[in-house]
């Protein structure tokens, strides 16, 4: 089936088409227009003006992937959208999108969960790798038993959870985060040492400049919040707050880039030791048979590799898979692949058929 995914919850404008088959999910185009700088001036996210753009966007954006995936709305079966959570502004330009493509296409309609979608970026092509098991995974494996129950360590900027699935589009959320995300602390840490919004992959690219482990003023390191708590939750406020008063103390060596790159190192670590600690006990505790990562701080080359040796080096037969790089930050391929495997297992279509009308827009949506 051919798939129109639409992705609006914040300030990337995306629309991709895909096509599935035998369990197989397949490409078509995946356009991304980023407001990124935009909103760099103002170090986050402004709601309304991401709004404005999204609604300058979104028909262009929905053009160009159907012209580059040379699919014409007749072939189309099925339209995506993210309907939550996200900014609302953001969201409703995408939903009442979506709705009108449906009624005037005639086409269903299934509203996505925005981090179910990030999780069933994993599901995509051929981008499985096993770490620990040496094994290739492919799409086929995917649908089998030995796949699950799978635990997904989901990091994006809105949120930190780690989520067990014990089958396809079922979640049961066993820790996330009492503050910030993963994501959010990455983008305040950067502002406070003065780099690019957003902060992710600028921590990490003055990270892998730094040329000492560690600067001298850092003798003691950052804070690993709740890392040694009994559970699976997590604290992120806390090590944002350790950076801002390690600088409030040292404000003329914000200008040396080597002091920022030190420090930039050291935090990208004290996130990724918590995450990998926290996913590694909760994979002792629930014996998952996958492991995943998703969200856009899956993109974190090093919280890649390092949660890949830890898997490797701490548990038995566990597969490690992650979604590519292209698909960690926020896209509508996701969205319509998570679509997929909704409708797959949704017998009553007519729903689908008729959610034109009614498909509802929430801001705090529940996986
Ligand atoms: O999933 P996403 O695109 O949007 C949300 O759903 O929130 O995630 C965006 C977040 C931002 O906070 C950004 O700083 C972070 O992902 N991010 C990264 C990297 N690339 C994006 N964090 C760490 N390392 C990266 N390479
Ligand atoms: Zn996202």
């Amino acid at each position: 089936m051919i798939i129109l995914g639409i992705e609006t919850s914040c300030d990337e404008t995306a629309a991709a088409v895909i096509s599935t088959q035998d369990n197989s999910i397949k490409i078509l185009s995946n356009i991304v227009s980023s407001q990124v700088a935009l909103h760099q001036k103002w170090g986050g996210v402004v709601p309304n003006l991401a709004a404005r753009e999204h609604l300058k966007n979104i028909l262009p954006v929905i053009t160009a992937a159907l012209s580059k995936a040379r699919t014409k709305p007749t072939s189309i079966d099925l339209i995506a959208v993210t309907n939550g959570p996200g900014l609302i502004p953001a969201l409703l330009i995408g939903v009442n999108t979506a709705k009108t493509l449906s009624y005037l296409w005639n086409k269903p309609l299934i509203g996505v969960h925005h981090i179910e979608g990030h999780i069933y970026a994993n599901f995509i092509g051929s981008q499985q790798e096993s770490v620990s098991s040496n094994r290739k995974l492919n799409s086929c494996l995917l649908l089998a038993d030995n796949f699950f129950p799978a635990l997904c360590l989901v990091v994006s900027g809105g949120h930190t959870q780690l989520v067990f699935m014990k089958k396809h589009l079922h979640y049961k959320i066993i820790g996330q985060t009492l503050d910030d995300a993963a994501g959010e602390a990455f983008d305040k840490a950067a502002r406070i040492l003065g780099l690019n919004y957003p902060g992710g992959p600028a921590i990490a690219a003055s990270a892998s400049k730094a040329k000492n482990k560690k600067h001298k003023l850092l003798s003691k390191n950052l804070p690993r919040p709740m890392i040694g708590s009994p559970n699976f939750n997590f604290s992120f406020s806390g090590l944002k707050t350790a950076v801002l008063y390690l600088t409030k103390k040292n404000e003329r060596l914000l200008k040396k880039e080597s002091f920022v790159n030190e420090v930039s190192l050291e935090f990208q670590q004290a996130v990724v030791d918590v995450l990998i600690t926290k996913t590694i006990a909760a994979a002792k505790k629930h014996n998952p048979k996958t492991i995943m990562l998703a969200g856009g701080v899956s993109a974190n080359a090093e919280l890649r590799r390092q949660l890949g040796e830890a898997i490797d080096k701490e548990l038995k037969n566990i597969s490690y898979i992650m979604p590519d790089t292209s698909y960690c930050i926020d896209n509508a391929a996701m969205i319509a692949a998570a679509a997929y495997w909704r409708w797959r297992n949704n017998k009553n279509k007519k729903f689908y058929a008729e959610a034109w009308k009614d498909l509802p827009v929430d801001a705090n949506l529940s996986l």
